[in-house]
């Protein structure tokens, strides 16, 4: 199957990156932050006529919350059930495509991985009329801070040179790329009965992934073996993904699987960013289905 497999094509936005003064690297489209190389205006509009269908395989995730592990485990999955070998050179995000990567897409052989960052309600129309079978993982927000700021701070295409106390607090405005980590999850909330959507957690993940592997081939109709789901599983662990980054993800190998664990916001959050997102998870997804999910408890206190 034939995904952007264009490492060069990165090297070349990171070549970019570069001559872009820091303050240039972000944009506005629709009151969202993007980043300008990675998601110009042109990708955003086009997106909107993106033409899904029934049998891809849709991943979506707010930015840090596990997108890539996720896209290895569906890759592994892929390859398993179908003996298709699924290009692993770019994140196969929508809003990424350029004209020829999109045309490429319309004629690739099912089952296409696709995945994006965008809220739910910019999502093209065409997944929702063709019952697109999606996958999405949400992790707890802080953690899922921490892992963004250390992100936007080590990849060319993002701001960088803001201190933590700066970018908790765009964090918790929204103001970051792709916007605000509460919108996402509430508009999510309103899909956990979907029987088209399966919502994951990160920390679930970190605690059962073969059994995480089982629920999702079976979820996208893949059947696997039990001793090929445990493969899957041990091919998909932190360390492993981390070993195989440089081939995955080249020179950004080490930024993408930067730490793996559950909790790092003890080493960053003070005591009172800690209330203040407490506050605002309280606010937002306090009694909800995903909030209950995320087990903001265990994981944030
Ligand atoms: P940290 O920055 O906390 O280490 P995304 O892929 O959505 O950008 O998310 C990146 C986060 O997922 C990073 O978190 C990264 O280390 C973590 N991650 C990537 N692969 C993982 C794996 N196999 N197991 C656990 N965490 C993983």
């Amino acid at each position: 199957m034939s995904t952007d497999a264009r490492p060069s094509a990165a090297r070349s936005k990171f070549q970019e990156a570069k001559e872009l003064k820091e303050e240039d690297k972000l944009y506005r489209y629709d009151g969202v932050l993007y980043p300008r190389l990675m998601c110009p205006e042109g990708h955003m509009k086009a997106l909107k006529d993106f033409e899904a269908r029934e049998d891809d395989v849709m991943l979506v995730a707010y930015p840090k919350c596990g997108f890539n592990w996720m896209v290895g485990v569906l890759r592994k999955i892929i390859a398993e059930a179908k003996g298709v070998k699924v290009d692993s050179k770019m994140p196969p995000l929508i809003e990424f495509f350029e004209p020829d990567v999109m045309k490429a897409m319309n004629e690739a052989p099912p089952p296409r991985l696709l995945g994006t960052h965008v809220h739910l309600d910019n999502m093209p129309a065409s997944f929702r009329a063709k019952k697109t079978k999606m996958l999405v993982i949400f992790r707890n927000p802080k953690d899922t801070a921490v892992s963004f700021y250390h992100f936007s701070n080590n990849n060319p295409v993002l701001p960088s040179g803001q201190s933590w106390d700066a970018f908790f607090s765009d964090f918790m405005r929204g103001d970051v790329p792709w916007g605000s980590y509460f919108d996402h999850a509430l508009a999510w909330e309103k899909r956990m009965d979907d029987p088209d959507v399966m919502v994951v957690t990160y920390e679930d993940l970190k605690e059962d992934l073969s059994g995480g592997v089982r629920q999702i081939s079976t979820f996208f109709g893949f059947s696997l073996t039990e001793a090929q789901v445990q493969q899957i599983a041990e091919a998909s662990t932190f360390s492993a993904m981390k070993q195989s980054s440089s081939n995955s993800h080249g020179n950004m190998g080490n930024v993408f699987f930067r730490k793996g664990e559950v909790g790092d916001w003890k080493n960053h959050f003070t005591p009172k960013q800690s209330q203040e997102m407490d506050d605002a998870f309280n606010k937002h997804l306090a009694g909800t289905r995903l909030g209950a999910k995320l087990n903001y408890q265990v994981h944030c206190k």
